[in-house]
């Protein structure tokens, strides 16, 4: 199955942008979990009302679908501004980031997704747009070539990325405040799937409930997916309620066991035991051995199964855990010493 038209995958599908606003809360007061975040945000954003100064830049990191965009737009409404969304990728030239910083207003958020890929160019004129809210801008080529220094408005950025690690230095030293996205509780997942449900106008009882929560991978996105999907099964071949019994009919025709994986996440740990003896083996020959990026099993499917204790990552590569083995019903053969597992990191 396509990765995008999967019921699991933790980012957007195509034409699902819209759908999905429906659903994003709008207040930090509607804002589930995510606690530690919320908790110091609320405090920097009164703060910044207070002294009516824009919020100080903000990081936000972690895997897709955990709510950093949400978040970012409730960010913006709190302060009474206006946000601009934008993406490291969508940012070509130095010149367009330009019109996008001369274009803001004072104490206007800008969001850029995926800010890891930025181009250098383009990093570059941010530095100076961040710390002094100026432009150098270069005037003429060549000996008459001149730097000139433009004023722009006071504004915030909030940057999203899924890894942290890959943000230059001098970029990631220039943001005051950064916040790490953790997955999701069942509870609090159980409550975004009821608020959901909710806006949806469809009712679903707390077993069903749980049982999404359960299998939607610590992730809000695939929570509301999940549910999306769920309701069309229980509107065609059931009462149009959603119950546990449709619920768990709907799962299992979606290819969604009960821990929440995939096809692709099973393909992953099979291959890792079957080919390479549980482990371990380096990423890369696993994203050879399956046909997948690397960066995509980094990024989309790995956070969840280490989540879960299923993978472990070690320096010398990933391996499998015995919880793993049993969840797959494969047994562990005899020789190897697949379960002694030294984790070092
Ligand atoms: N804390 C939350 N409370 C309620 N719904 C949430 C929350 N976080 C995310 N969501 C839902 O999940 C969807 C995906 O969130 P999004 O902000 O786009 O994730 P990210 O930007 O991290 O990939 C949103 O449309 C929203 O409906
Ligand atoms: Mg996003």
């Amino acid at each position: 199955m396509d990765y995008e038209e999967r019921i699991t995958a933790a980012e957007l599908g195509q034409g699902e942008g819209r759908s999905e606003s429906t659903l994003r809360p709008q207040t930090l007061q509607d804002y589930i979990g995510q606690k530690k975040a919320t908790d110091n945000l609320k405090i920097f954003i009164e703060a910044a009302k207070i002294r009516k100064e824009p919020l100080d830049h903000v990081l936000f990191y972690g895997p897709p679908g955990l709510g950093k965009t949400t978040l970012a737009g409730i960010i913006a409404n709190e302060m009474g501004v206006d946000i601009r969304i934008t993406s490291g990728p969508a940012i070509e030239r130095a010149g367009d980031l330009a019109a996008i910083l001369t274009n803001l207003n004072e104490n206007d958020v800008l969001f850029i997704d995926e800010i890891h890929r930025l181009n250098r160019s383009v990093e570059e004129v941010l530095y100076s747009a961040m710390e002094d809210f100026a432009l150098d801008i270069i005037i003429g080529k060549g000996p008459s070539a001149r730097s000139i220094r433009l004023d722009i408005a006071r504004f915030t950025l909030i940057g999203a990325t899924t890894r942290a690690g890959s943000l230059s230095a001098p970029l990631r030293d220039r943001f005051g405040v950064s916040c790490k996205f953790e997955m999701y509780t069942a509870e609090e997942l159980k409550k975004i799937i009821g608020r959901s449900a909710e806006i949806l106008g469809v009712s679903a009882d707390e077993a069903s409930m749980n049982e999404m929560a359960k299998r939607s991978r610590g992730t809000p996105r695939v929570a509301n997916r999940m549910l999306k999907r769920v309701r069309d099964f229980s509107q065609v071949k059931g009462t149009g309620n959603i119950d546990i019994d449709i619920t768990n009919k709907a799962l299992k025709a979606l290819g969604v066991d009960e821990m929440g994986l995939e096809s692709l996440d099973r393909e992953i740990l099979r291959t890792i035991i079957q080919r390479f003896r549980g482990g371990p083996v380096g990423i890369d020959t696993i994203a050879a051995s399956i046909g997948e990026e690397r960066v995509t099993i980094e990024d989309v499917y790995e956070p969840y199964l280490i989540q879960i204790g299923f993978l472990h990552r070690t320096q010398k590569g990933r391996v499998v855990s015995e919880a793993a083995y049993k969840h797959l019903g494969i047994a562990a053969d005899d020789g190897e010493k697949q379960f002694t597992v030294t984790i070092s990191d």
